[in-house]
């Protein structure tokens, strides 16, 4: 677990093992912009099949699919995102930094709590007093347009959510797949928000990914569903690591529900910082189907065999960060130990993350590159490989030093072929958690 004091040793680990580091550095970055790496991008892409698995393979009633960045941009018209996808925005009329406002309570908090109580209007800049600006609604939508002539060409916009790209095709998606409610269509995908002010390393950026499922049901039973989704989704956290004493479930109230919800309970996480939102939970009743029905003229209503009437479904959506979960399961499962793990050495980092997440399943370290034990060693890494396995291997530097590496990157287990090894086919095996070794056989012909 990363401690508030060890996070900038925590990003700079990030950074010096590839695995997410600032976007385009050589030019001086983009704020709040950052790239996974060699490490980042498998650890990602294992992140979201083990969501994928859950949400759609394992399942019989969801189905996936893979809408377009850019919408038609009457979808957003529909959705109700162009009237209130806004942040409320103040500025500083002194050092012109600009903040949500719903973020002044919390950084006055943080500077001086006798200066503010709850009901208190803030008018006074957090970072210098000056005076604040009037609230401005402060639309958080990316613009861009559409055709090859600036003067001609449409203004359209990059998704804010992926889930009015699932709305738009739920019939279609609903008829090819021979649905009926109670059904899901997941999709994961990246989606934009210009935030006014993003930070906190990976958790609040403008560009991010999402894994969304839009869960379609008899309005009659929305409030079960929504319960069971809440209870699947948490389930899957701790499953995948993160201890419960920092998880918690944080219902909406109903003066800060989104437009088009009628029913939200966040799961938030315990962060270095605090706690915040790794997945919210909505019920958004009929709103989405209702509205694109209105806006696009197209029946988007089911018919109920057992009624023999027509009916909207009501939609349960699990929503969560792909960025935000793997940040929250990389700081939970982070140790860093200033004297090493036995107490008596030099500094060792250990990713201890679920053996489904890491970016290797096994490394595959010849004690000495040495021809007889490379060539032992590669026919190792062809057969593990064979098996579906993503292997790292490693011929240099000293065997220490290569377990730290693999430690501080999560590989969960070692195989180290030694001169026996050639006599009788056996290797040890070295455990990240433990630290244990011990002889195994590789068995001819596997
Ligand atoms: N379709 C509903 C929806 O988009 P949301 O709570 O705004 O709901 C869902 O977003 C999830 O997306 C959040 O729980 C969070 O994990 C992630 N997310 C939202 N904004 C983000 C940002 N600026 N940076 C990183 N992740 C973000």
């Amino acid at each position: 677990m990363v401690e508030p004091e060890q996070l900038e040793l925590f990003v700079a680990w990030a950074k010096r093992r590839g695995v997410i580091f600032p976007s385009s550095e050589i030019y001086g970055g983009l704020g709040s912009s950052y790239d996974y790496g060699p490490i980042g991008v498998e650890m990602k892409n294992r992140l979201k099949t083990a969501w994928w698995n859950s949400m759609v393979r394992e399942r019989d009633d969801v189905v996936g699919l893979d809408s377009a960045i850019i919408l038609n941009p009457q979808v957003w018209q529909a959705s109700g995102h162009l009237d209130n996808f806004a942040d409320p925005l103040v500025e500083c009329l002194s050092c012109h930094r600009r903040y949500r406002k719903d973020d002044l309570l919390d950084l006055w908090k943080e500077r001086n709590t006798a200066y503010v109580s709850e009901h208190h209007e803030i008018r006074k800049c957090p970072n210098c007093d000056g005076d604040l600006s009037e609230v401005k609604q402060f639309n958080t939508m990316f613009k861009t347009l559409v055709g090859p002539v600036e003067e001609d060409a449409a203004t359209a916009y990059l998704r804010p959510e992926t889930a009015q790209g699932t709305f738009v095709n739920f019939k279609q998606v609903m008829e090819v797949s021979r649905l009926s409610p109670p059904f899901g269509i997941a999709q994961i995908g990246k989606a934009f928000r210009n935030e006014i002010t993003p930070g906190n390393f990976t958790f609040r950026t403008r560009e991010f990914e999402q894994m969304e499922l839009e869960f379609f049901v008899d309005p009659k039973e929305a409030d079960e569903w929504f319960d069971y989704w809440v209870k699947a989704r948490l389930s899957w956290y701790v499953e995948l690591g993160l201890s419960v004493k920092d998880l918690r479930l944080k219902k909406h109230p109903k003066s800060q529900l989104a437009h088009y919800s009628k029913a939200t309970t966040d799961i938030e996480y315990h962060f270095p910082w605090g706690w915040g939102e790794l997945e919210g939970i909505a019920n958004r009743g009929d709103y989405d189907l209702i509205t694109h029905q209105k806006h696009s003229g197209k029946d988007l209503s089911v018919f109920d065999e057992k009624s023999g009437k027509k009916y909207h479904p009501w939609v349960i959506e699990p929503a969560g960060g792909v960025d935000r979960a793997l940040l929250a399961l990389m700081l939970d499962a982070w140790q860093h130990h200033e004297t090493g793990r036995k107490g008596e050495g030099e500094p060792e980092t250990v990713l201890g993350i679920d053996t489904r997440l890491s970016a290797y399943d096994a490394a595959v370290l010849p004690l000495v590159k040495k021809a007889p034990l490379v060539k032992l060693a590669e026919k190792l890494v062809a057969k593990l490989k064979n098996g579906g396995k993503s292997v790292f291997y490693d011929e240099s530097g000293s065997i220490g030093r290569r377990y730290r590496r693999m430690d501080e990157i999560g590989t969960p287990v070692c195989y180290t072929i030694d001169f026996q090894s050639l006599e009788d086919n056996s290797v040890t095996e070295r455990d990240r958690n433990s630290m244990e070794q011990k002889r195994i056989k590789i068995k001819e012909g596997e």
